[in-house]
């Protein structure tokens, strides 16, 4: 590419702009103080942005501020400058109320920094659950080149020689704890043996589903989502990113080139092969929205529910992050969906070349950790889109549902696909915790629990509370999993047979509002459809009550951004997102250019 077909860069309005030389002065000096030169800054040399989201706060993230050493001599190797950043925390585990509060507000305040520095492309660095969707977002709504950058798993975890996962070994510890197999000491040392180092959950939970639908989407460079974090590849791989992204500018290559129809498509049938996590549709369609791509959520349905389980990962399986990189990673995956004829080839990724040119050679280099297409661990392992009277929409993973499920919840043997119990509703996670051992609940191996009151505006962000244990009378018995409904979301580390992120919520006066202790409901997967077996005349009486009272009360909010965002937030089954920001749109190119 010749100078002159070079996109004009839009760090030099701040730098070389002839017309306001008063601003351009001010511009120049300040930002030469902290090492920059006159010559650089105004060399015309891209200016990278390294939107840091590591600090001691975000102990899954943290290693980014290691990696940006790599990343910088990456992008200074490539002919640019590196201009580095902090992103608004959101570690999934130190969060209160929710980590799911803040993916919002680090859109907003990356959006902010993106928009209004001079900055001509970014790199991403991702990591915990919603930092990877919090930034891919920013850079869907300012559309300037940008690539991921994930941080990567921690190193597997080990106690008494079997792996411990992050998360995954919590919901195990907690069912030994019920049962009298493990005091506090030593649950407490069971779950930190599953973090042996710096990096993310080494589970196929939320943040390794996001990197990897990250790398699906073709937004991160191929074969580096899974790369753990202490390895050696990963520097290199920060290197090499921070390099792609200057010739990224060169050639104009922004997400909406990238982020398509087609590369979501593609990101929902990796995500069932994968057995991802069942807020990835949360986020896809959060990202769809900003980028301007309809993506309705039964996609997830159409696309995704007959793809097969590969990735022998924690929850659904034995393996961790290690494993899989070493099994081959997302490509190796796609490389199996390709053969099939399940991914759209042409997809652009930030390479500069195809999902189908990237990925179509990989080999399975472990095939106990990554099945081939024919072999794998589970059928049909995507989700189903669910509706009714006490919801719009909600997901359910049906490959999860066991055979003793089944029988216990059958109502028809000639109708095998139709389950119904009498429900015993908890309102939030508090009184869930209060209750749950409490017998005269009459929890049987028959009740549905219904969780409500922890969606995006009842528990502001939405609370992962969706999968309850039983109660430890049941445990004791063997009952180690009833199915749970709920207006929350459900952690990624955890397998339940969970009907999720029911919209409208509770606190929106969707169904669940009205639902009561001791309703039956019935499921229909076959006809998709979940419905409280009460008259519509009822429903009404119900629901004309609960209004009458001012509605389904939730907890004040205890922060201005609580606040804020409660007033702004759509449901989980359109992305979550603030209901207006998706108007604005590719705003890097109504900046004033020169
Ligand atoms: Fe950060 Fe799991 S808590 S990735
Ligand atoms: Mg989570």
């Amino acid at each position: 590419m010749t100078d002159t077909q070079k996109p004009k860069l839009r760090s030099r309005a701040w730098f070389d702009n002839p017309d306001n030389i008063d601003m351009t002065s001010l511009y120049l000096e300040r930002y030469l103080n902290f090492g920059l030169s006159l010559e650089e800054l105004r060399s015309g040399k891209p200016i990278i942005g390294i939107a840091q989201s590591g600090s001691d706060l975000s102990p899954c993230n943290r290693h980014h501020l290691v990696l940006a050493e790599r990343i910088r001599e990456g992008i200074r190797e490539a002919g640019g400058i590196a201009i580095e950043f902090p992103v608004h925390p959101i570690q999934e585990t130190g969060k209160r109320p929710t980590a799911g509060l803040d993916r919002n507000l680090s859109y907003l305040g990356l959006v902010e920094a993106l928009y209004g520095y001079p900055l001509d492309g970014v790199v991403l660095t991702t990591g915990c659950d919603k930092t990877t969707p919090a930034m891919i977002m920013a850079a869907a709504t300012v559309n300037i080149p940008a690539i991921a950058l994930s941080v990567g798993p921690m190193l597997n975890g080990w106690h008494k020689g079997e792996r411990t996962g992050s998360g995954t070994i919590v919901w195990k510890g907690r069912e030994m704890m019920a049962k009298g197999e493990l005091d506090a000491d030593g649950f407490v040392k069971l779950v930190a043996s599953s973090a042996p180092s710096t990096g993310y959950c080494n589970t196929m939970g939320t943040a390794t589903t996001m990197n990897s639908l990250a790398e699906a989407l073709g937004m991160m460079l191929p074969g580096s989502a899974a790369i753990p974090a202490p390895y050696r590849d990963r520097q290199e791989c920060a290197y090499h990113t921070g390099k792609r992204i200057v010739d990224m500018v060169h050639e104009d290559l922004k997400p909406s080139d990238i982020l398509t129809l087609d590369a979501f498509h593609n990101a929902i049938v990796v995500n069932a092969a994968i057995g991802g996590s069942t807020n990835a549709p949360i986020h896809l369609a959060a990202i769809a929205r900003h980028i301007g791509v309809e993506l309705p959520l039964k996609d997830w349905e159409t696309y995704g529910h007959k793809i097969p389980l590969l990735v022998n990962l924690q929850p659904a399986g034995e393996y961790l992050g290690e494993d899989y990189y070493r099994a081959g990673g997302v490509p190796a995956v796609v490389a199996q969906l390709i053969k099939q004829g399940l991914i759209v080839e042409g997809a652009m990724t930030v390479n500069g070349k195809t999902m189908g040119d990237n990925c179509r050679d990989a080999t399975i280099e472990d095939g106990r950790v990554i099945k081939p297409f024919d072999q794998p661990l589970v059928e049909e392992a995507g989700f189903l889109v669910l509706s009714g009277n006490l919801f719009d929409a909600a997901i359910m993973k049906t490959s999860v549902i066991s055979d003793e499920f089944r029988q216990r919840y059958l109502s028809n043997p000639d109708d095998p696909e139709a389950f119904e119990g009498p429900a015993v509703v908890f309102d939030g996670p508090e009184d869930y915790h209060h209750r749950i051992d409490d017998p005269s609940l009459g929890i049987t191996p028959e009740t549905l629990m219904f969780m409500r009151g922890a969606g995006p505006i009842g528990y502001p962000g939405a609370a992962e509370v969706v999968n309850m244990r039983p109660p430890a009378y049941l445990i004791t018995e063997g009952v180690t999993a009833l199915p749970c409904i709920g207006d929350g979301r459900q952690s990624g580390t955890s397998g339940s047979p969970s009907i999720l992120n029911a919209s409208p919520e509770a606190a929106a006066m969707g169904g669940l509002a009205l639902l009561e202790t001791g309703d039956r409901v019935r499921m229909d997967l076959k006809k998709g459809t979940v419905n409280v077996l009460v008259s519509d005349e009822e429903l009404a009486a119900r629901r004309a009550a609960l209004e009458a009272k001012g509605g389904y009360a939730y907890p004040a909010s205890q922060t201005p951004w609580q606040e804020i965002q409660r007033s702004v937030v759509g449901q989980m089954d359109t992305g979550a997102i603030l209901e207006g920001a998706e108007k604005y749109q590719r705003i890097a190119q109504t900046m004033g250019l020169p």
